[in-house]
């Protein structure tokens, strides 16, 4: 789908996690968790760069990507023990992957890339199915009104940098903006490369990304299974500060948990079983 995702060592390069957005997802993970998580699953990992760090800080991870070539690099990347990369779409992560995961995370609006909002559906049931009773999703998306307009131009410009395994990279993303009618910003994106192996000296490439109104998020939400929005962060600052979930909210990263069949999010797991409820009497009228 995309030549630049096909090249690990250059995504990497541009897109290894910071200190300070992996403490703050750490931070947001602990507080939903109470505590660190124990399984985790990437469902669109790319070469694992999430799936690496909750590996080094204790938890089994799994994950899956479009791209054989990412599959490849989180391969290489992660330990044989604990960790799980394949290949697969995240519509339906691969059984082989497990299920009980306590956190799933996908950042950095990869969801987008399922252009149908279908699609979308499909991934939030399934990923109900892959999460433990009281896990937790970390999401990151775009919530945009049918007013909202996106100034277009640079959005990401760095380089060069260099590359493992050699050569050095430069890279600019540009949104062309945003179509009404399908909801999909346009990203045009440029990396221009030298004495990189095996890669040409330039890549360049157009792809959508789907972004929600709010009212179409909660839909899908609620298509889904139902899921429960337990906290709103600004996606736009890596310090992940509070931001209310609401409509024309931008750039967000949120925390789900699934609802369980009857509605209701399933807030503590229970302890001990629970007494029988006492008969109410009918009220008198
Ligand atoms: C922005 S990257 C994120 C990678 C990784 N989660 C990270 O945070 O470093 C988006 C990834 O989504 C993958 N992708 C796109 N469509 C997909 C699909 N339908 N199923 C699985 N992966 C997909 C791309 O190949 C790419 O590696």
């Amino acid at each position: 789908m995309s030549a630049f995702y096909r090249r690990s060592a250059i995504y990497a390069a541009f897109f290894a996690p910071s200190d300070d957005i992996r403490r703050s997802i750490d931070a947001l993970v602990r507080k939903h968790l109470r505590g660190a998580p124990k399984r985790v699953i990437d469902p669109a990992c790319g070469p694992g760069l999430w799936l690496e760090h909750f590996h080094r800080g204790g938890a089994e991870v799994a994950g899956c990507d479009l791209e054989e070539s990412a599959i490849a690099g989180a391969n290489e990347r992660l330990p044989k023990r604990g960790a799980r990369a394949l290949v697969g779409d995240m519509r339906r992560p691969p059984d082989e992957l497990g299920a009980e995961f306590d956190c799933a995370i996908n950042l950095d609006n990869s969801i987008g890339h399922l252009n149908d909002p279908l699609d979308v559906v499909a991934h939030f049931a399934s990923m109900r199915q892959r999460l433990s009773r009281r896990g937790i999703y970390v999401i990151g998306l775009a919530i945009r009104e049918a007013k909202d307009t996106i100034p277009t131009g640079i959005v990401f410009e760095r380089g060069p940098v260099d590359i493992a395994g050699g050569g050095f990279a430069a890279l600019r993303t540009e949104s062309l903006g945003l179509d009404k009618v399908t909801r999909c910003e346009r990203i045009r994106q440029i990396t221009i490369t030298a004495n990189v192996p095996d890669t040409p000296a330039v890549i360049a490439e157009q792809y959508d990304l789907l972004t929600f109104t709010f009212a179409m998020l909660k839909d899908i939400l609620d298509a889904a299974g139902g899921f429960e929005v337990l906290d709103c962060r600004d996606a736009t600052d890596e310090d992940l500060p509070k931001k209310p979930f609401r409509k024309g909210a931008g750039d967000v990263v949120l925390v789900l948990r699934a609802k369980d069949p009857a509605g209701k999010v399933v807030r503590k797991a229970a302890t001990k079983p629970a007494r029988a409820a006492p008969r109410r009497t009918p009220s008198k009228r």
